[in-house]
């Protein structure tokens, strides 16, 4: 579904561009430009606030600290008399992919509910097109993407990051980029303060991942770990576990505080001995059972047992989803004996490992309890799998990944 709809948005994209050389160049209309100058305003929905303030081209429309943007909407000023076009937009929803394309003034996305923006893209069609170039940009993961233009695509996909917030400007054809704008001061802080803590991508990192969750007791006692020491961490759930309230509350917390929800399958059923619709239906139920608690789909999967094929892998990737191993395994399951699990961390753990544990066992989090300090007082930082993963060389839907070791 994703990969259709942005294939009819980017065909949408093409047609205007060829219709464009065709029928707009030379047709000798005269172009009667307004005496203010062409400029786009913007909006933003964020996530329980609402529609933001219109923001004036150029200028930083941005959600206050907590918040996200779930919609947007744009509209052109000004426009020439007599020069044809409008502007168009896209958004990538996270949980639904690329929405159609809508024009001039439409909003897109979401107002209900907490899914965030991913990406957007815009293009400006008809005459506006040849005279004029569309710049936006986002902010993503605490800073501002460079500026895209004219239809291609501004924030990632498929990772998992929301848009914070954005700022278009509509500039005379070919006369480079608009001058950057001063950033406000930022909002006080209402959020943990590991969430605004910038990775440095000089200094080693490590993803901790908890299966088979969630389990309010122990979830808990690791979320408060986490939190005590500015550090996060990967949680890969059975979608048939994320219910109760106490279960419930432990995914909401994970997401409020920076930590990242993965899929551990519905029902933990073991995808080599399924059809690839058992492996579909596993992936899709999982993931819905999560986004329903936590307002955000997962887009990292852990196959239950590491069982995985080409077939796991193919159904996993056409759900835009990639399969997250590790390389580092505590046995925790096993031993359930805490001394046995902090010594398998902080014996061999090295920059850029994704170390294997379960939120289940007590004997878990008291050994979480050891290793969370002792990792940052060694100066790594506790990331989470798809931030270890951007800043060492991506991931890929349909693709599995062990480790990030340099
Ligand atoms: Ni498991």
């Amino acid at each position: 579904m994703r990969q259709i709809v942005k294939r009819i948005f980017t065909a949408a994209l093409a047609c205007s561009m060829i219709f464009g050389t065709n029928f707009g160049t030379g047709t000798g209309i005269h172009i009667v430009h307004a005496e203010e100058p062409m400029k786009i305003n913007y909006s933003g929905f964020m996530a329980d606030v609402g529609w933001s303030a219109v923001s004036d081209d150029n200028r930083l429309c941005q959600a206050p600290a907590g918040s996200f943007m779930t919609a947007f909407k744009a509209n052109l000023l000004n426009q020439p008399e007599g020069m044809t076009g409008t502007v168009t937009y896209s958004v990538n929803l996270s949980g639904s992919g690329w929405l159609s394309g809508v024009e001039n003034g439409a909003e897109t996305g979401a107002t209900e509910g907490h899914m965030p923006l991913e990406s957007v893209a815009m293009k400006l069609t008809g005459q506006l097109e040849e005279h004029y170039d569309l710049y936006y940009s986002v902010l993503q993961n605490g800073s501002w993407t460079a500026w895209a233009m004219n239809g291609a695509s501004s924030g990632t996909e498929g990772m998992g990051y929301r848009i914070d917030g954005i700022k278009v400007s509509v500039n005379e054809k070919n006369s480079g980029e608009p001058a950057p704008q001063p950033e406000p001061p930022k909002a006080d802080p209402v959020l943990p303060a590991q969430k605004q803590g910038k990775i440095d991508p000089n200094k080693p990192m490590i993803a901790l991942t908890f299966d088979d969750g969630p389990n309010a007791p122990v979830t808990n006692r690791i979320l408060d770990a986490l939190e005590q020491n500015g550090a996060r961490a990967t949680f890969f759930m059975v979608g048939n576990r994320v219910s109760g309230k106490a279960n419930v509350d432990s995914v909401k917390r994970m997401v409020n505080t920076g930590s990242q929800v993965g899929n551990h399958t519905y029902e933990h059923k073991i995808l080599t001995k399924l059809s690839d619709d058992g492996i579909k239906s596993q992936i899709s139920q999982g993931n819905s059972s999560v986004a329903a608690a936590a307002g955000v789909s997962p887009v990292i999967m852990r196959p239950p047992g590491g069982a995985k094929n080409d077939q796991v892998l193919k159904v996993a990737g056409s759900l835009g989803m990639t399969s997250v191993m590790w390389n580092i395994d505590t046995l925790d399951w096993k031993t359930k004996d805490k001394q046995k699990t902090v010594d398998a961390v902080l014996n061999h753990v090295k920059d850029g490992d994704i170390v294997l544990m379960h939120d289940l066992y007590g004997t878990t989090a008291d050994a979480v309890e050891v290793i969370i300090p002792a990792l940052v007082a060694r100066g790594y930082q506790l990331v989470t799998v798809s931030e270890l993963a951007a800043y060492r060389g991506g991931m890929k839907a349909g693709h599995s990944y062990g480790s990030f070791r340099k």
